[in-house]
């Protein structure tokens, strides 16, 4: 069943999410002595990002990929890659072989390519030999999208595959790189994190019956925690805010 957190504001909700996050590190860290962790893009995690790297000390065996990633170069502001370098791979001083990140230089088709196999051997295959991440960070748009699986797009619905190439994303850059809606549901575990009213009523549609025209409403319930501040979760009603 989807669990929420719902804190009173986007700093607090920041905490909770790097500290969940830390937990699930640790407790996967204790199983296997490795864990494989998507982080989301966007504006809205990189201060948890922030607070998980001034959380945890020892950065062995965690290992780092992206649920997406914009046709961009790396290096460049708009790169979820370079956000993520900034916030946390630097401060924590991870090492770069850790951090698996989506090669934008060989362009769309090639870095989707690039990334499904590296993630097809370095994962373990979970069920319908998907190669199974311990924890996918996620976002969620005003439109209901999640990763860069946007409301229409094949991939929120494409079964099997690993990764696709967006080529006509509704939120700027328009091409990306996503992980598929199968290979974020084969994680052993899902976080999404959303603040802000924007997000009020894409909260609500995603906590709705499964549409796929709102892909976050298909992500799976089961081992899936929705952390939300107040504004995001305005929309929500009583029974669900208290369930
Ligand atoms: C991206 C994303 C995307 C993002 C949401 C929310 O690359 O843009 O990974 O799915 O998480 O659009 O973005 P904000 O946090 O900026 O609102």
């Amino acid at each position: 069943m989807t669990r929420l957190l719902l804190t009173p504001d986007a700093e607090h909700a920041a905490l909770a999410a790097a500290t969940l996050v830390d937990e699930l590190i640790a407790a996967r860290l204790r199983e296997t002595g490795e864990v494989h962790i998507a982080l989301a893009g966007g504006t809205t995690p990189r201060r948890a990002y922030e607070l998980l790297a001034t959380l945890r000390a020892d950065w062995t065996g965690i290992h780092l990929w992206f649920g997406d990633e914009r046709d961009v170069d790396l290096d460049s502001e708009d790169a979820n890659a370079s956000m993520v370098h900034r916030a946390l791979v630097s401060p924590a001083q991870i090492p770069a072989t850790q951090v698996h990140t989506i090669p934008t230089d060989l362009g769309p088709r090639g870095a989707c390519d690039a990334y499904s196999d590296e993630l097809s051997r370095l994962l373990p295959a979970g069920s319908a030999g998907i190669p199974a991440l311990d924890i996918a960070v996620l976002g969620l748009g005003e439109d209901g999208h999640t990763a860069s699986l946007f409301p229409g797009s094949p991939a929120v619905l494409g079964a099997g595959s690993v990764c696709v190439v967006v080529e006509d994303a509704p939120k700027p850059p328009p091409v990306r790189i996503t992980l598929t809606m199968a290979m974020l549901n084969t994680a052993r575990t899902r976080i999404v994190l959303a603040t802000g009213a924007g997000k009020a009523d894409a909260v609500v549609a995603a906590m709705a019956e499964p549409d796929p025209l709102i892909p976050a409403s298909l992500l799976a319930r089961n081992a899936t925690t929705w952390i939300l501040d107040a504004a995001a979760a305005s929309a929500l009603d009583e029974g669900t805010r208290d369930a």
